[in-house]
């Protein structure tokens, strides 16, 4: 196939296929799957380019800017919500699961962007949301316009209060982004009524998935999107689903639900979940045996432990579930040390791998959340961090603009956060707008190519002056960017067969130096320490981070090697 020639002029050598040879003794076909060690590119298309000016990111611009991700090296992209919606929680409450909201573009624009990834090789994941819907979703609306007792209700979890005259919750749970898990209706014949639970905003009502309307609706919606050709989804919530079926009160309910994962135990990670994702394994291995083409589930699966994320991804189940203690780990090499450990020796047991992820839509950018002493810490320990995932083995996500170093923006002033954990808790701790401020693509001055030069709006939150140092344009210029680390790691990622998808073997290193072999002797190291480390190898690197020219390794500085002397041999 030639290599085409995309839309900024740069000509695109198309990578070659992973071979996916499978380096366990498995020989299912899902060993031999696209999604092992693939790296999937974050598209929060609200952020990523605005084509008609409106100052929202749409389809068409994710269209536009897909040659980005091809020339980058991913295999593919996870899209988040684009479906019709209110929007108080950017897409993820959803009124219409099976149409695109008119700000993002429409169905049309949406199977060309099917078409654009198949012609750039590029694998299609879409989000789903199944835990909770839009409280302008039509069921919602007819079970509040049906009254008590109404089948309509009965797909949600609606509960008449405690107390007199029912004014109390009818338990004690509260909600993910602040304030309690319920709220009251006025009913039909305008008195206060029943109450409804909603794990995150009173927009977003929980679906009761007890009810059998539910799971045949779900299955209805993935094959909507699988018909149109998209590879997989990325599942929300996907520990939640289901609730204590007696919701009963919560011994621990004044905890700070942001700060802790798998946080109510009577409202998350119950057993009868793990059904669901059977009977979705199953929908996806029927398109499978229609076409050949592998589906990908990956869950967002927030549970405490390793051992605990084990139980999704088994053989039947969801492919794969982020791991999100990378998101979690202060710059410390015992911390990052023990989680990948526990994450290889846990997931990989299950049959499936490791989906590693350093930051997404919801998490404080690294560059800004490494930052330790010094302006220059945190920019390079966020590249360190970018290698030695890229070198994990297993599949990884990035979340668009970390390969622009984009900081988190933490000086938004308060009447333009829009993220409902502000609104609801009046607290900065958590939200989430300044990790999702619009892509910078060009240009010295807002809106970086965003939007059209002349359009008639402003980015939906506005940019800092400082993105003109990180512009698409500005990184592509300079040979030691961010953008090009990325670009070069993923280009090894596909060209070495040590790394991706096999085994990992620590190496004894000098204190304060992370140390690990892939394969037939790539050798990672990264310096944790705040001095300069003897290099593990000696030799000039295959890349790294930072400036490393052999012997030494600085300090936030990763680095790969190839030393035919040290070598895994632990398959
Ligand atoms: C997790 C998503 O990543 C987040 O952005 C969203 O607010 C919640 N789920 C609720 O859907």
């Amino acid at each position: 196939m030639p290599n085409p020639t995309l839309p900024d002029g740069d000509a695109v050598t198309l990578p070659r296929a992973r071979s996916h040879t499978p380096t366990t003794p498995t020989t299912t076909p899902a060993a031999r799957a696209w999604w092992r060690d693939a790296v999937i590119y974050q598209i929060y298309v609200r952020s990523f380019r605005d084509t008609d000016g409106d100052g929202v990111g749409d389809l068409a611009g994710v269209r536009e800017k897909l040659h980005h991700v091809r020339q980058l090296g991913a295999d593919g992209v996870w899209l988040n919500p684009f479906y019709v919606s209110p929007q108080h929680d950017h897409g993820y409450d959803i009124a219409d699961h099976c149409a695109v909201d008119p700000v993002y573009g429409d169905l049309a624009e949406f199977d060309r962007l099917v078409t654009d990834c198949r012609l750039l090789g590029l694998k299609l994941v879409l989000d789903v949301v199944p835990n909770h819907c839009s409280s302008d979703h039509p069921w919602f609306q007819k079970a509040l316009a049906n009254g008590p007792g109404s089948p309509e209700r009965a797909r949600f979890h609606f509960a008449d209060g405690r107390g007199e005259g029912g004014q109390l919750p009818p338990n004690n749970w509260r909600a993910m982004f602040g304030g309690p898990a319920w709220s009251r209706v006025v009913e039909p014949d305008g008195r206060p009524g029943q109450w409804y639970l909603h794990l995150f905003t009173p927009e977003q009502p929980d679906f009761n998935w007890r009810h059998p309307d539910v799971a045949a609706h779900f299955e209805e919606v993935l094959r909507f999107w699988l018909d149109r050709g998209v590879d997989g989804f990325r599942i929300d919530v996907a520990a939640g689903l289901f609730k204590h079926p007696e919701l009963p009160d919560s011994p621990d309910p004044d905890v700070d639900e942001r700060t802790r994962d798998s946080v109510n135990p009577l409202a998350w990670n119950q057993p009868e979940v793990h059904g669901i994702w059977r009977r979705w394994r199953a929908l996806c291995e029927e398109y499978t045996a229609r076409d050949g083409r592998q589906r990908l589930l990956v869950g967002e699966a927030s549970v405490p432990t390793p051992a605990e994320q084990a139980l999704y991804v088994r053989p039947d189940e969801l492919h794969q579930a982020f791991f999100f203690h990378l998101l979690h780990a202060p710059w410390d090499l015992a911390h990052f040390h023990r989680v990948i450990d526990d994450a290889v020796r846990d997931i990989t047991a299950t049959g499936s791998t490791v989906t590693w992820v350093l930051n997404n839509h919801d998490q404080v950018r690294t560059v800004s959340r490494f930052a330790g002493e010094g302006p220059a810490t945190g920019p390079a320990r966020a590249r360190a961090a970018a290698l030695l995932m890229l070198a994990l083995p297993g599949a990884a996500y990035i979340y668009q603009g970390e390969e622009f170093g984009l900081p988190e923006v933490l000086d938004l002033p308060d009447e333009l956060i829009t993220d409902p954990i502000f609104h609801r808790t009046g607290s900065r701790t958590g939200i989430r707008d300044g990790c999702r401020i619009p892509l910078p693509w060009s240009g010295t001055e807002a809106p970086f190519g965003f939007s059209p030069s002349e359009s008639p709006a402003a980015p939906w939150l506005p940019q800092p002056d400082s993105f003109a140092a990180h512009t698409a344009e500005r990184q592509r210029a300079d040979a030691g960017s961010v953008y090009h680390l990325y670009r070069t790691a993923l280009q090894l990622r596909r060209e070495l067969p040590q790394l991706g998808e096999g085994t990992l073997r620590w190496l004894e290193t000098p204190p304060g130096v992370l140390t690990f072999v892939r394969g037939e002797g790539l050798v990672c190291a990264v310096n944790f320490g705040d001095t300069p480390a003897p290099a593990p190898v000696a030799g000039p690197p295959l890349l790294a981070s930072g400036p490393c020219d052999g012997g030494v390794l600085p300090p936030a500085t990763a680095a790969w090697w190839i030393n035919s002397t040290s070598t895994d041999r632990s398959s």
